[in-house]
């Protein structure tokens, strides 16, 4: 469903991914692991088209995307939460909920289906629908955030850090949410997290970024053992 080939992106003049290759198949779970300031939220932003590469290419559903600007990489299937809540504050949750459905021309006819359907995978938010993105619990921010994602039907689900700052049990709730969402949307998800229990919980294979490069791919078994994962990931 995606693919990366030999991705460059630079911040001015300073390279920060330096030349990141992968793959990921419709359905899969990919994670990708590293440490503050490895490039995590510059690759995802690279491919849902906020920064420009300097070379490389990005293909979705065989489609040479590199081009494409945001929005027509998310009319094309691609969701992105951004890393710390990006939630309208002073909206309610049901108006963050609609932001997320008027912005595709095609759902806004399909508006009270999309907000059953989204409060059946989401519970949390039915009782909250009435109160402001603003006053939500950080973790209920989240999921107001992934919600809100959800509205536009993505195919393709990028999350940046969706744990971190978050109480462990609405951890779990999301891990719980995510699961779900698999079976009932058969959505792929590329994640990138500094959360080991979290990346292992959902992940089918796991990349480890260190200072913009892919430095190895581990195994569930590999994730299990945190001398090794220690080794891969590197200090800070
Ligand atoms: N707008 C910017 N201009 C210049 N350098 C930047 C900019 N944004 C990020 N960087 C630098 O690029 C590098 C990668 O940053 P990035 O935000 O991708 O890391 P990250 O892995 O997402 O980190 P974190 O886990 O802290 O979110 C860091 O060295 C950071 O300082
Ligand atoms: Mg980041």
């Amino acid at each position: 469903m995606l693919e990366v080939k030999q991705l460059k992106v630079s911040y001015g003049r300073i390279p920060i991914l330096h030349g990141v290759d992968f793959n990921v198949t419709e359905g899969e779970f990919i994670g990708i692991l590293g440490h503050n300031g490895m490039g995590k939220t510059t690759l995802l932003k690279a491919l849902i088209g906020l920064l420009k590469p300097v070379s490389g290419e990005i293909q979705l559903k065989n489609q040479n995307i590199t081009r494409y600007p945001p929005h027509k990489r998310n009319r094309f299937g691609i969701g992105y939460v951004a890393q710390g809540r990006d939630i309208f504050p002073n909206l309610t949750v049901r108006e963050n909920l609609r932001t997320g459905i008027l912005m595709h021309k095609n759902l806004r006819s399909k508006e009270t289906t999309i907000i059953e359907e989204i409060l059946e995978d989401f519970p949390r938010l039915e009782s909250l629908l009435n109160r402001r993105g603003g006053v939500l619990s950080g973790g209920e921010q989240q999921i107001l955030a992934l919600a809100r994602c959800l509205c536009g039907s993505p195919e393709l689900l990028l999350l940046d850090e969706p744990t971190e700052g978050i109480q462990p049990s609405i951890v779990e709730e999301i891990i719980e949410i995510l699961k779900n969402l698999r079976v009932k949307r058969g959505l792929t998800v590329v994640l990138v997290e500094q959360n080991l229990e979290f990346i292992s919980a959902l992940s089918d294979r796991v990349y480890v970024i260190r200072r913009g490069v892919f430095t190895g791919e581990l195994s569930p078994e590999q994730l299990a053992n945190p001398e090794i994962v220690q080794e891969f990931v590197g200090m800070n």
